[in-house]
C-alpha cells in the first residue's frame, strides 16, 4: 500500500549549483580556465530558470563569482554586478526563492597571490566584497550563504587537491581555518547591519560517523573524534552568527580502529564510488537540531550518469528527512545537488550529478527521468512511498 508523507506547508524544494561549476568564461580565479564554457549557464540562465519552473521547484541555490565582481583588489566590475542583478531579478520574477553563496571555493587570482586565506588581510578583503554584494542586492536575496563547506576547502588546500595545488603544513591550514571563521563572523555582521532581516548561514558538509562496533571503546572514541573535528569544530565557532543551518549531506563513515580507519559496507555506491547511505541524513539532522536553528538542506545528490539510482536516492533520503521532521526537527527545505551536470572540480566533467543532463557539445539541456520524479514531489509537497514500515521506520 502506498503511503503519503506530507511535508510542512511552505517547504522549499529546489536544486543547487555554483558559479565556477556551471557558468563558463571564468578566467580570473585560482582554478584557472579549466572549466572552459562549462554549461554556459552565464548566458543561458533564463532558459535554466524556465526549466526550474517547469520542474516545479520553488527555490534555487547558486553562487556569485568573487573574481568576476572584484577582478582587481578594490575595483568592482559594474557590468558583472548588473549581470547578477539580472539573475536575481529573473528568479524573483519567476517566484523562485534565491539562496546565494558568496564564496564557493574559488578565489580571485590577486587574492591568491597575496597568500590567499592564510594571509590575515584575507578577512578584510572578504568584508569589502560582502559590503558590495549587500549594498547592491540585499532585498533580492532570500537566503545568504557566506561560505561553502569551509572544512572541505581547508583539507583540499592543505592536501594540495585545491589551488594552489601544493601541500601545506598544519600551521598554514590552521590560519586558513581561523580566517574563514572570522570571514563568516564579519560578513554576518555586515549583512545584518545593512539588512537586519537577512537569513545568513554557511553550508556545512556534515558526515555521519559511527563506530563499526557499538561496544568497541576505541572505535567509539575515533568516531567521536571524527565527528568533533569534521562536523562540530567550525560550527561551534560560528554558532552565534547563524540564522539557520545550511546542511550538505553526502557521506557516512563506519569507523574501525585500524587503518585506513573507515570501512563502509558500500552495498550501494554512486558512479564515483561514494557509498549511498540515506539514513545518515537523519542522524546528522538530529545532531544539527541541537543548535536550535532552522535547517535548510542545501546539497544532497549523487553522480549517476545513467540515472539508474537517482530516483531511489531522492526517495530514500527524503524519507529520512521526513522522519526527522516528524520527530520535531525544524527542516525548512531541500535543494538537490545539482540542477544540472557540471564540472566536478578536480574530477572534471565526467561525474554526472545533474537532475538535468547536459550535452557539452550542443549545450542541450535534457531533464532526466528522476528530475520529473522529483518535480512531482515538489508540486505535491508529498512523498509517496511503498512497502516501508512507516510506524517504526525500520528501513
Ligand atoms: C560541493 C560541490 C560539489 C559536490 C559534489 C559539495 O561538497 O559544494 O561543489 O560539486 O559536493 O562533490
Amino acid at each position: 500500500m502506498a503511503e503519503i508523507l506530507k511535508f510542512p506547508k511552505g517547504f522549499l524544494w529546489g536544486s543547487s549549483t555554483s558559479a565556477y561549476q556551471v557558468e563558463g568564461g571564468i578566467e580570473n580565479c585560482d582554478w584557472g580556465n579549466r572549466a572552459g564554457i562549462a554549461c554556459d549557464h552565464y548566458n543561458r540562465y533564463e532558459e535554466d530558470f524556465d526549466l526550474i519552473k517547469k520542474l516545479n521547484q520553488n527555490a534555487h541555490r547558486f553562487s556569485i563569482e568573487w573574481s568576476r565582481i572584484e577582478p582587481e583588489p578594490g575595483k568592482f566590475n559594474q557590468k558583472e554586478i548588473e549581470h547578477y542583478r539580472k539573475v536575481l531579478l529573473a528568479l524573483k520574477e519567476k517566484n523562485i526563492k534565491s539562496v546565494v553563496t558568496l564564496w564557493h571555493w574559488t578565489n580571485p587570482i590577486w587574492f591568491m597571490k597575496m597568500g590567499g586565506w592564510a594571509n590575515k588581510k584575507a578577512v578584510k578583503h572578504f568584508e569589502n566584497y560582502t559590503k558590495i554584494i549587500v549594498k547592491e542586492f540585499k532585498y533580492l536575496i532570500d537566503f545568504w550563504v557566506t561560505l561553502n563547506e569551509p572544512m572541505v576547502y581547508i583539507t583540499g588546500y592543505s592536501t594540495g587537491r585545491f589551488p594552489p595545488f601544493q601541500k601545506r603544513n598544519i600551521f598554514k591550514a590552521r590560519k586558513v581555518f581561523n580566517n574563514l571563521v572570522k570571514a563568516h563572523q564579519k560578513s554576518y555582521q555586515i549583512i545584518h547591519t545593512q539588512y537586519p532581516k537577512a537569513k545568513v548561514s554557511i553550508t556545512k558538509l556534515t558526515n555521519y560517523f559511527e563506530p563499526a562496533r557499538k561496544w568497541c571503546l576505541i572505535e567509539i572514541f575515533l568516531a567521536w573524534i571524527g565527528h568533533i573535528f569534521w562536523n562540530h569544530w567550525f560550527l561551534k565557532r560560528i554558532k552565534n552568527q547563524l540564522d539557520y543551518i545550511g546542511l550538505d549531506y553526502y557521506f557516512h563513515h563506519r569507523v574501525v580502529w585500524y587503518p585506513p580507519f573507515i570501512r563502509n559496507f558500500n552495498r550501494k555506491t554512486t558512479d564515483i564510488g561514494w557509498e549511498i547511505y540515506p539514513k545518515g541524513i537523519y542522524y546528522v539532522l538530529k545532531y544539527l537540531s541541537k543548535f536550535q536553528k532552522p535547517i535548510f538542506i542545501l546539497e544532497n545528490g549523487l553522480a549517476d550518469a545513467k540515472d539508474k539510482k537517482r530516483k531511489e536516492f531522492i526517495k530514500d533520503h527524503l524519507f529520512w528527512v521526513y522522519k526527522a521532521i516528524d520527530e520535531g526537527i525544524d527542516v525548512r527545505g531541500y535543494c538537490h545537488w545539482s540542477l544540472m551536470d557540471n564540472l566536478e572540480w578536480a574530477q572534471g566533467f565526467e561525474p554526472r550529478f545533474g537532475l538535468i543532463e547536459i550535452d557539452y557539445k550542443t549545450m542541450e539541456r535534457k531533464p532526466r527521468s528522476s528530475a520529473y520524479y522529483y518535480a512531482e514531489i515538489c508540486k505535491s509537497n508529498c512523498l509517496k512511498i511503498k512497502n516501508y514500515k512507516i510506524k517504526n521506520f525500520s528501513l
